[in-house]
Order: structure tokens, then C-alpha cells, then sequence
């Protein structure tokens, strides 16, 4: 039964989003092989019109301009929980409803609640909540490339890029003595299954970090209802308006947005900065060169490839009529590409002056919440690594996640080219 749990809870929104596309020969344009390469999936979507219907009935875009003003159209919304199929409300965990907090936080809710719940945890992402975290942020980063300096060889995702915002939203949620691995294994088995999932594996895995997680959760509410902080778990906790599931759903979406993405930026920003020896050496020569750097990155390799908006009412776009409640895809990844508003737009250019119109972080009421502290944790990063190991090379064959929706790295074996100083010893 804890299968059939699984199977049911797997019928949300995304995962039959997921399941619709799967042979769809329009899927191959959302880069379904394994060793893909999406952006000319994107181009081939460019290349068939403004606004590509597949033959499912789904529609997709590349077109920065149509991406960006659907977002910001209120005559489109997210694609409500259950839309396409029924969940079973009744799958508990000890009396309790699972709750998935990638499919019922505001992230997936439309005005009022959207509004409401959003408005609840705006003030830790203000200009001046982000500056209390600049500290907290360089201290993070140092503390971890202390740890790997010492190794010499590591993995630059496992032992870097995904424990740096892990602790840094942690911290900035007051969640006390977190356990990075079991972040981690919550956070991919979450936002992997976006994507549907594949195998019986999958399913157990989904259910096993959603329960877990369900119980972290749980407990973290308890702690701060005894003993509250300064933090926005507690400031959540205080309120007599919240129902049990939006606590749990904002609270596990602000940890899970908080590093699920910004591991992947750092890895995709690492990975642009070892195929480019000009950039790198820049960047080495000149570490403020490092926000332009993500900025770029953010363009040309964004961690969140794409969004489904769905209009309420019939709707005539670029001279297609879409009928309501259909999905469309807008390709963020793609318009990030368009060459209406890129020059050359496949060219990795930290110079570009309108690198800013990118989408990496949606648009709209949806803009991504933590675009300033994401920013401020790749940057701090790349700045940290490569001003301690100037001479940071690839160590191994990267392994990509397998994920669509979420672009980067699983695995990024890398040496900081120094001899560490046992070995020394040994080559004198
Ligand atoms: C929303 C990307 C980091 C919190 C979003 C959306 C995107 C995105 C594309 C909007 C999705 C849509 O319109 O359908 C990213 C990327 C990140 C990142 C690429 C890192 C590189 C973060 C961080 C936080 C965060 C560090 C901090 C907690 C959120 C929240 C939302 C959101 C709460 C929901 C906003 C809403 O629905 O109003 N993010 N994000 N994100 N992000 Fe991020």
C-alpha cells in the first residue's frame, strides 16, 4: 500500500504534466534523451513558429516576447494542483496529508492565495533582509573551501555547490543542527520528480523524501511554536491564519527553492569558467568579475529551464487560438536565447549590457523570491574558489542530473591543482 500511497500522490499536477509529454514526439523538444543538449531542442522550436502546438495539445515558446508577457498577464495562471487528474486526498502519514510543497505552496497557487502566502515571507528577501546575510553568506563559503582545500580532489557539487545554500538557508531559517545530506536527498528526489518519474525506484524514493521531509517539517513547526526567533519559520509559526498545510508547504518551499536551484548555478557557472580560459582568467585576475560571470550564466545555462502558464479563458496568442485551461510552455531556457533581444545569442559574453532581460528567474507575481540571495551565493562562490585555487581543473567525466526542468550537475569531479601538503613530502 505504501506503493499504491506513492502511486496516487505521483497523479499531482506535475507529474501528469510530466506523463502528458511522455511520447509526445514533441517531448524531444524539452530535451527527454538522457545525453541531450536542450538548446538545439530550443532552436528547433524557434525555428517551427512563435508558438509550437504538439500534437498532445500542449503548446510551447522560445519567444522571449511571448514569454515574458504571458507571465505577466493575469489572464494566466499556474496549472492548479490536480488539474489534469485526481489526487487522493486521503494518502496520510500517520493520520496526517502529505504534503508536497513543490506542488502546494504559492509557487503553485494563483491570486488571493498567492498573494497572501507571499506576502508572509517578502521581508527576509528585502534589499536589507539580504545584506544582514552577506556575512553569513562569505563565512559559508570560506568554512566549505577550507574543508575541500585540504583534500585537493573533490566533488565540486557533493562537497560544494549544493552544501553551501543548503547551510545558508538553514541558517536563514533558523532550522537547528540541519543534516545537509538528508537536505539534499529531499531536495532531488522533489524537484526531480517535476519531471514525472520513471521507474518503481523513483516512486519509493519520492515517497520516502516526501515523508521524511513531511516529518522534519513537522517537527521544525513544533520547535518554534516552544521556542521562537527571529527567523521566518517563527514568524510563520506566530500566525493563528495559516492552516497546517500552508505552513508546511511555504516553510518546505522556501528550504527546498533555497538550494535545489542555486547548487545547480554554481556548478553551471564552474563549468562555463573551466570551458573558457579567457573568463577564467579574469575572473582570477579580477574576483568582482564574478556577478557578471553568473549573470551570464544565468542567460545561457539557467538551473530552471522552463514554466507552464494555462489561460483562464480562450486566448488568441501570436495569432493562435489557445483554449483555456490549456498548458503552455514557455521555455525559459529558450527565450534566454531568442536573437531578437540577444546578440549572438549561443555566445557566453559576461560583457553583454542587456544581459538582465533574461528569464532565469521567471517574471511576473511568480518572480523568483531568493533571485537576490541566489546571485549573491553564486557570485561569493565562484570568487572564494577561484581566487583560493586559481588552477581548478576538471578531475572526471561530469555527470548531468537527469532531470528537464532543472539543469546541472549530479557529479563534477574536481582537483584545485595544488599538491596537497602531506604529498609534498613524497615529490620533494
Ligand atoms: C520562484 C528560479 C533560487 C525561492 C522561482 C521561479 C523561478 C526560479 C524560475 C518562478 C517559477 C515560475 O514562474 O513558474 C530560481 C533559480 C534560482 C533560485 C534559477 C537559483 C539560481 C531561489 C532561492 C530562493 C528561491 C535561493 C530562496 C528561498 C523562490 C520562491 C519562489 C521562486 C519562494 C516562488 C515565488 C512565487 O511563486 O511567487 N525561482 N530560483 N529561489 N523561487 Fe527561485
Amino acid at each position: 500500500s505504501t506503493v499504491k500511497n506513492a502511486t496516487l500522490l505521483l497523479l499531482g499536477r506535475a507529474a501528469v504534466r510530466a506523463h502528458a509529454l511522455l511520447g509526445d514526439p514533441a517531448a524531444r523538444v524539452v530535451g527527454m534523451g538522457s545525453a541531450h543538449d536542450p538548446y538545439a531542442e530550443y532552436e528547433r522550436v524557434r525555428r517551427a513558429g512563435v508558438l509550437v502546438r504538439s500534437r498532445l495539445g500542449l503548446y510551447l515558446t522560445a519567444s522571449h516576447e511571448v514569454c515574458s508577457s504571458l507571465l505577466r498577464d493575469p489572464g494566466f495562471g499556474v496549472l492548479p494542483p490536480n488539474a489534469l487528474a485526481p489526487v487522493d486526498s486521503t494518502a496520510h502519514a500517520g493520520g496526517r496529508r502529505l504534503v508536497n510543497p513543490v506542488e502546494e505552496s504559492f509557487l503553485a497557487r494563483n491570486p488571493p492565495d498567492h498573494t497572501r502566502l507571499r506576502r508572509l515571507v517578502t521581508p527576509w528577501f528585502t534589499p536589507r533582509g539580504l545584506r544582514a546575510q552577506a556575512a553569513t553568506v562569505e563565512r559559508v563559503v570560506h568554512a566549505h573551501l577550507d574543508e575541500v582545500a585540504a583534500r585537493g580532489t573533490f566533488d565540486l557539487v557533493g562537497d560544494f555547490a549544493a552544501r553551501v545554500p543548503i547551510q545558508v538557508i538553514t541558517e536563514l531559517l533558523g532550522v537547528p543542527n540541519a543534516d545537509h545530506a538528508s537536505f539534499a536527498r529531499w531536495g532531488s528526489a522533489l524537484v526531480n520528480a517535476i519531471d514525472g518519474v520513471r521507474d518503481m525506484g523513483e516512486m519509493r524514493a519520492l515517497h520516502t523524501a516526501l515523508r521524511e521531509f513531511d516529518a522534519f517539517l513537522d517537527d521544525l513547526i513544533a520547535f518554534r511554536r516552544r521556542e521562537p526567533g527571529d527567523d521566518a519559520v517563527s514568524a510563520l509559526v506566530s500566525r493563528e491564519d495559516l492552516s497546517r498545510e500552508d505552513l508546511v508547504a511555504t516553510t518546505g518551499l522556501l528550504l527546498v527553492a533555497g538550494f535545489e536551484t542555486t547548487v545547480n548555478l554554481i556548478g553551471n557557472a564552474v563549468l562555463a569558467v573551466l570551458g573558457d580560459p579567457a573568463v577564467r582568467e579574469r575572473l582570477v585576475a579580477d574576483p568582482s568579475h564574478a556577478d557578471a560571470v553568473v549573470e551570464e550564466t544565468l542567460r545561457t545555462d539557467p538551473p530552471v529551464q522552463y514554466t507552464v502558464r494555462v489561460p483562464a479563458e480562450s486566448t488568441v496568442i501570436a495569432g493562435t487560438r489557445v483554449p483555456s485551461g490549456t498548458p503552455v510552455m514557455l521555455l525559459l531556457a529558450g527565450a534566454n536565447r531568442d536573437p531578437a533581444v540577444f546578440a549572438d545569442p549561443h555566445r557566453f559574453d559576461p560583457d553583454r549590457a542587456d544581459v538582465r532581460e533574461h528569464l532565469a528567474f521567471s517574471s511576473g507575481i511568480h518572480y523568483c523570491l531568493g533571485a537576490g540571495l541566489a546571485r549573491m551565493e553564486a557570485a561569493a562562490a565562484l570568487r572564494g574558489l577561484f581566487t583560493r585555487f586559481p588552477d581548478l581543473r576538471p578531475a572526471g567525466r561530469v555527470r548531468r542530473r537527469p532531470s528537464r526542468v532543472i539543469r546541472g550537475a549530479a557529479h563534477f569531479p574536481v582537483t584545485t591543482g595544488t599538491v596537497p601538503a602531506h604529498a609534498t613530502h613524497r615529490h620533494p
